[in-house]
C-alpha cells in the first residue's frame, strides 16, 4: 500500500487526479471504477481541466459506477447517474454509452444486480477503482458488518446514512431506503485502487482502516488485503497516522 500525504483538498485532487490521469494515458480503452460523494468532486474538475487542455483523452475510456439509489430515475438530481453526469461525464469525451451505473428504476434487485456483474465481467474488470471512505468506513455502500464475499448486491441503508443523506432531500422520508452497491468482493477483484480521503473528521476511521484489524466491521479495512491499493489523503485525514 502507498500513502501520499496531500497539504489539502486541492492537492489530494490533482494528486489523485494524476493517478488516474497515468491509467488512462497508460491504458488509453481502460475501465475506470468511479464513486460519486463529495471527495472525488476535486478529482473530476481536474481531470476536465486537463482534458479541455488536450491532455486527457477518453474516448475510448470505459467506466463501471459503484453504487446507485434504488428507486430514483436517471434524472433525479441525487440519483448517482445524475451526479455523474454534471460533475464529470458531461464535461468530457467519454462515450455515455460506455459508462455505467447501477439501474435503480429496476426493481427486482436480483435481475439488476446479476445484469452489473455481467457487465463488470463483460467489460473485462475493473483496472483502477476510485473510492471515497465513510465515516464508518464504508466503501460504496457496504455497511460495517457486510460480508466480504458480496459481488453487486442491494442493500438496505442504515438510519446513519439515510441521517447523513438527509441534506439532499427535501426531507428524511424522501431518502431512499435501498441502494445497490459493488461488494467488497466486486472492489477488491479490480486491478488497482485509489482511495481519496479528506478532512480530519476522516483521521481516526482512515487510520482504524489503513492500520487497525482487518474487520468487517471496518469494511475498509479489507484494503489492507489488495496488493495495489493507493492512498491520496489530506494531512488532516493522516493526522492521527505517524
Ligand atoms: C460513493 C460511495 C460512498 C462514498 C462515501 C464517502 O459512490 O459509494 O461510499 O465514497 O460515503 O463520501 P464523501 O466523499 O461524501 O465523504
Amino acid at each position: 500500500m502507498r500513502i501520499y500525504k496531500a497539504k489539502d483538498y486541492q492537492d489530494m485532487s490533482r494528486k489523485a487526479a494524476n493517478i488516474l490521469s497515468a491509467q488512462v494515458i497508460m491504458k488509453p480503452n481502460c475501465v475506470l471504477g468511479l464513486a460519486t460523494g463529495s471527495t472525488p468532486i476535486g478529482v473530476y474538475k481536474q481531470l476536465i481541466e486537463w482534458y479541455r487542455k488536450g491532455d486527457l483523452d477518453f474516448s475510448e475510456v470505459k467506466s463501471v459506477n459503484l453504487d446507485e439509489y434504488k428507486g430514483l430515475p436517471k434524472d433525479h438530481d441525487q440519483s448517482y447517474y445524475y451526479f455523474m453526469y454534471t460533475n464529470f461525464f458531461k464535461d468530457i469525451n467519454i462515450d455515455m454509452a460506455n459508462t455505467n451505473i447501477p439501474n435503480g428504476m429496476e426493481m427486482d434487485s436480483e435481475k439488476e444486480c446479476e445484469r452489473y456483474n455481467h457487465v463488470i465481467e463483460k467489460v473485462g474488470g475493473i483496472d483502477m477503482q476510485l473510492l471515497g471512505l465513510g465515516h464508518n468506513g464504508h466503501i460504496g455502500f457496504n455497511e460495517p458488518g457486510e460480508v466480504f464475499e458480496k459481488m453487486t448486491h442491494c442493500v438496505n441503508l442504515t438510519e446513519s446514512t439515510i441521517e447523513a443523506n438527509k441534506r439532499f432531500f427535501a426531507s428524511a422520508d424522501d431518502v431512499p431506503r435501498q441502494a445497490y452497491t459493488m461488494g467488497i468482493k466486486t472492489i477488491m477483484q479490480a486491478k488497482k485502487i485509489l482511495l481519496v480521503v479528506s478532512g480530519v473528521d476522516k483521521a481516526q476511521i482512515l487510520r482504524d482502516s489503513l492500520f487497525g484489524a482487518v474487520t468487517s466491521n471496518v469494511p475498509a479495512s479489507i484494503l489492507q488485503m489488495h496488493n495495489d491499493v493507493t492512498v491520496v489523503a489530506d494531512e488532516a485525514a493522516l493526522s492521527l497516522i505517524k
